[in-house]
């Protein structure tokens, strides 16, 4: 019995030292953690609970027989967040540069099962140098079976990745089904094909850090949603953005006690929107105004910056906030802010997180680079997203809600529970400058009568009112009141019920 303590204590401490001392330094020569450090850092003290130390891998090619380290160069099990359970895995760059082996996606693929049948988050800390090349097809079957989970838990369960070193190749193909990719600057790429072969096909010329970097992707490609500084930044970060999301689809998203007022009104929201209609102002002034402690949690904030996306919460329950941005192409919708937050409102719907839009949106963006790059399809996805979601949906259209993008950002039309204007609201087909030049297309020649028309026009549509006599706006609100307003409507819809007919899935525009 002694001496199978004393082995499992052997067995214990080379685990934990992975690929070896100088492997560790290494790691942290590159400002990285390891693999353990990092689960230390996210999960509550002493809450970790490991699994499967002593797995190896199987291969005996290449004289790999002779090099086993236990654990196979990725740590996983279980541990709580505030509290809370989640379930993670931390690739291990030190065994094996993190590379994945059968036996590696074994042990990823068990916690992804506890934690579907748990109901319970899953966190991939990733940094890996892709498939086991030893291992050949065996290990791609693991990623296989590793992707074939990521999409069984989409919308069951929430998945987040941290990127943290090399994501390449299929690699990359786990953490973009899951609902967030965070990244760190400098120190993890994520990309199908790197730099090399990237040179030799198409003759570019361009760095890791440059095809696929965190800053590329969360200002280009839209493929991230977070980039930090480090990796402390990272996973601190990940604590917060647990705290909004319910551990899976059968619970509401947790509450929690606030000193902030539901009544609190804000006098100076009652000089936000500018007189001049052009003159921009910033939405994010509202959204932290409104939300609990100003406590709002931005998604994408350096990419598509004309919608604004993220959390906050509102008398301690989280919401999902989608709002124009008029500071950015005038708060138009493009192809990049309609995927953006469609792909957010599917989220919140799928994890019971009421959807607060805040609307100023003048239509969507014109031109051939939109048209050729698929707006119909694009903008349609925004639409769809808005329409099947069954969750409690607060509009409230500051300024300008004008044409098809009054339809889709959330209207009373596409199921809008409770939809508010302030009177600085226009809703209409156009903005009166585009209208008069269409419908007074003979009077164009006389600027007089085209002043006469467009004011005209604009005292009748630039309004709330006409939307206000047909029910499509419950109520015209005072914006100091916005705060309150939305509080009680989302108290009384917080046992709201509705479902969408029977499907298999429906065949959204993708
Ligand atoms: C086995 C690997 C490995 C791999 C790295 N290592 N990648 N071992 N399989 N895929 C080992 C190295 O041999 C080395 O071992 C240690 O990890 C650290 O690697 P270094 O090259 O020294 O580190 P660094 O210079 O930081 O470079 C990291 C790297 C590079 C950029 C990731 O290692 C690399 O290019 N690796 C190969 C990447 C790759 O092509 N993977 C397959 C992609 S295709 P020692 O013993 O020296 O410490 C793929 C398909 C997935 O993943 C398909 C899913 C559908």
């Amino acid at each position: 019995m002694h001496e199978i303590i004393e082995q499992l204590a052997e067995k214990r401490a080379a685990a934990r030292l992975g690929g070896g001392t100088s492997r560790i330094e290494a790691q942290h020569a590159k400002g990285k953690l390891t693999a353990r450090e990092r689960l230390e850092l996210l999960l509550d003290a002493g809450s970790f609970e490991e699994w499967d130390m002593f797995v190896e891998h199987r291969c005996t090619d290449f004289g790999m027989a002779e090099q086993k380290v236990p654990g196979d160069g990725v740590v996983t099990g279980h541990g709580t967040i505030n509290g809370r359970l989640v379930f993670a895995f931390s690739q291990d760059f030190t065994v094996f540069g993190g590379s994945l082996s059968e036996a590696h996606a074994e042990k990823i693929c068990k916690v992804m099962d506890h934690a579907l049948r748990a109901g319970a988050p899953v966190i991939g800390l990733n940094d890996s140098g892709g498939a086991r090349i030893q291992e050949g097809v065996a290990s791609l079957g693991g990623y296989a079976e590793v992707f074939q989970r990521n999409v069984l838990a989409s919308g069951v369960i929430p998945q987040i990745s941290l990127i943290m070193g090399p994501c390449a190749g299929g690699a990359v193909y786990s953490p973009a089904m899951t609902d967030f990719i965070l990244m760190v600057k400098d120190s993890s790429y994520m990309f199908v094909t790197g730099p090399e072969v990237v040179k030799t096909v198409t003759h570019e010329e361009v760095t890791a850090e440059e095809l696929g970097g965190a800053v590329t992707h969360t200002t280009r490609s839209g493929v991230a949603d977070l980039a930090f500084e480090n990796d402390v930044e990272a996973l601190m970060i990940t604590r917060r953005l647990v705290g909004f999301l319910p551990s899976s689809n059968r619970e509401k998203p947790p509450a929690v006690p606030t000193e902030d007022p539901a009544d609190r009104a804000d006098a100076s929201l009652d000089t936000l929107v500018p007189d001049n209609p052009n003159t921009p102002y910033d939405i994010k002034e509202l959204l932290f105004k409104v939300v609990d402690e100003q406590d709002f949690f931005e998604l994408q904030p350096d990419q598509a910056k004309n919608i604004v996306i993220g959390f906050g919460r509102m008398e301690g329950h989280p919401v999902g906030i989608v709002a124009n941005q008029p500071l950015v192409l005038a708060g138009c919708l493009d192809i990049k802010s309609s995927i953006k937050a469609a792909r957010f409102v599917r989220f919140c719907d799928a994890f019971n997180i009421p959807i607060v839009t805040f609307v100023d949106v003048p239509g969507f963006l014109p031109g051939t680079s939109q048209e050729y790059g698929g707006i119909i399809k694009h903008g349609a996805k925004l639409l769809y997203a808005y329409a099947e979601a069954t969750v409690p949906k607060i509009t409230l259209i500051t300024r300008k809600a004008y044409g098809g993008a009054y339809d889709v950002m959330a209207s009373k039309h596409l199921r809008g529970d409770v939809n508010f204007a302030w009177p600085s609201a226009e809703i209409a087909v156009m903005g009166p400058k585009g209208a008069v030049e269409i419908i007074f297309r003979k009077e164009a020649g006389d600027p007089q009568t085209i002043a006469e028309r467009t004011e005209e026009y604009r005292k009748k549509f630039a309004n709330p009112f006409i939307a206000g006599h047909r029910g499509y706006i419950d109520d015209v609100i005072q914006p100091r009141e916005t705060r309150r307003r939305i509080c009680r409507s989302l108290k009384v819809l917080r046992d709201k019920r509705l479902e969408n007919p029977w499907r298999k899935h429906g065949n959204m525009p993708l």
